[in-house]
């Protein structure tokens, strides 16, 4: 299932990262917020357990999260969302996927994986600034189902309708959240009217 938030909060700041004039300061700040934003609401059905306590005025019974959630950001972009999240589910879990997208081809090829034990009974939260041809967003979810995660959202900032439909197609049971859908692809794999190359832009390095 699609979800896209529409929020005035997150379009603002997705605004500010879309300018070409917005350097990496403001970049990453903005996507810093937009990410803590983006988890209130991806995590809005994530399984409870009812447990008693006691408060110090009383015993009383509440929820907590029944379930460890694991973050697994896709190297480099994808560490842009860590914090955001992170400090809302301080005791998540992290796991990396270090990905590229060939610059002809647009294929991903895998340069890294590290990920906790506990992702076959934690909800995984897989990170993505951006969903173009889907490709390295589906070769991550197969590198994660591989070993044994069940529960898998692909949270990204921007998608194109066209890597939307390659998650959908390979991975029904996957849950997308992204702050906009875009229009669409240009000749070079690049989201219109996106915000350039998300990597590049949060560390500087164009
Ligand atoms: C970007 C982006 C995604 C991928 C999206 O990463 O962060 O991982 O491209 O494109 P796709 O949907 O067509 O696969 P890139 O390969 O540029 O690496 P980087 O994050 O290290 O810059
Ligand atoms: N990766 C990016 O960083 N930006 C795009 O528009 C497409 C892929």
């Amino acid at each position: 299932m699609l979800t896209v938030l529409n929020h005035p909060l997150i379009t603002h700041k997705l605004t500010q990262m879309r300018k070409k004039e917005t350097g990496t300061k403001d970049f990453k700040q903005n996507l810093d917020e937009i990410a803590g934003l983006m988890a209130y609401e991806v995590c809005r059905d994530l399984p409870v357990r009812k447990i008693t306590i006691e408060t110090p005025v009383a015993s009383c019974t509440s929820t907590e999260l029944a379930k460890e959630i694991v973050l697994i950001p896709i190297l480099r972009a994808g560490l842009g969302l860590v914090n955001g999240i992170n400090d809302l589910i301080p005791t998540a879990k992290v796991g990396f996927i270090g990905l590229y997208r060939d610059e002809e081809t647009l294929e991903p090829h895998e340069y890294f994986a590290k990920f906790p034990s506990t992702m076959p009974d934690a909800v995984n939260l897989v990170l993505d600034p951006m969903l173009a041809t889907g490709g390295s967003a589906v070769a991550a979810i197969e590198m994660i189902k591989k070993r044994g995660a069940k529960s898998i959202k692909l949270v990204c900032l921007v998608g194109a309708p066209e890597g939307v439909k390659a998650v959908e197609t390979a991975h029904p049971d996957v849950d997308i959240y992204l702050a906009a859908l875009d229009d669409h692809l240009n000749e070079k794999g690049y989201i219109v009217p996106g915000l350039g190359d998300a990597g590049d832009r949060i560390f500087g390095t164009k």
